[in-house]
């Protein structure tokens, strides 16, 4: 269950995972304003910039927020003291046209998000688990943006706040070998 690295990569990059365990402690604006500037950095096709966020840090949107989360995240992201909903503009600003790459380009740019975080000792954790239909609703997001995620931000807490099957779950996850990624080894 050890993560194992054949390489000498980022550190960053060996350091992050997703755990559960949050702090209720709050997160400077300067912090949370530094990972959206990493998040804005990432590049995309025709620099569209295509990422947009929904940032929870209020008690009033954070509540609308957690609204949304189904409930086996809910349990362990409401300690989160933030809920950042990502969103993906599906066309192009210049000519309308579809922009096939839009949640491409933003899924890098949570990655980026995701390690300025881990930088500055902020947790970070995405879910897919939450109810898009009410997201669009209660947040008023029109037709032209994709709901992607939403992402916990946080600082680690107590693992003895998570129930019994969470605590097992509560460590960084290992991967694929490489060789298993390659579609076109043996060629
Ligand atoms: C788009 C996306 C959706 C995810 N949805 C959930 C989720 O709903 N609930 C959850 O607990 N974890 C969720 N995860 C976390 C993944 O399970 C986790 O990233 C994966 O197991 C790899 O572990 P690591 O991030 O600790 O390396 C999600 C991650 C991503 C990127």
């Amino acid at each position: 269950m050890t993560r194992i690295f054949k390489h000498d990569i980022l550190p960053l990059i060996k350091e992050r995972w997703s755990p559960r365990a949050y702090s209720e402690e709050k997160i400077s604006k300067d912090d949370l304003y530094a990972i959206l500037e990493a998040a804005s950095y990432a590049p995309s096709c025709f620099n569209e910039q295509p990422w947009r966020f929904i940032l929870a840090d209020d008690e009033k949107t954070l509540t609308k927020m957690r609204s949304i989360l189904y409930s086996g995240n809910l349990q362990w992201a409401q300690k989160a003291p933030v809920l950042l909903l990502i969103a993906a503009k599906k066309t192009f600003s210049l000519n309308n046209e579809e922009n096939f790459w839009h949640m491409f380009d933003t899924g890098t740019a949570w990655g980026f998000l995701s390690l300025e975080a881990q930088k500055r000792g902020i947790i970070t954790h995405a879910m897919g688990g939450f109810s898009m239909s009410k997201a669009r609703k209660l947040f008023k997001i029109s037709d032209d943006y994709e709901i992607v995620t939403v992402v916990a931000i946080g600082r680690y807490g107590d693992i003895s706040q998570l129930s019994d099957d969470l605590k097992q779950r509560e460590h960084p996850d290992t991967r694929k070998d490489i060789s298993e990624l390659l579609l076109n080894k043996g060629e």
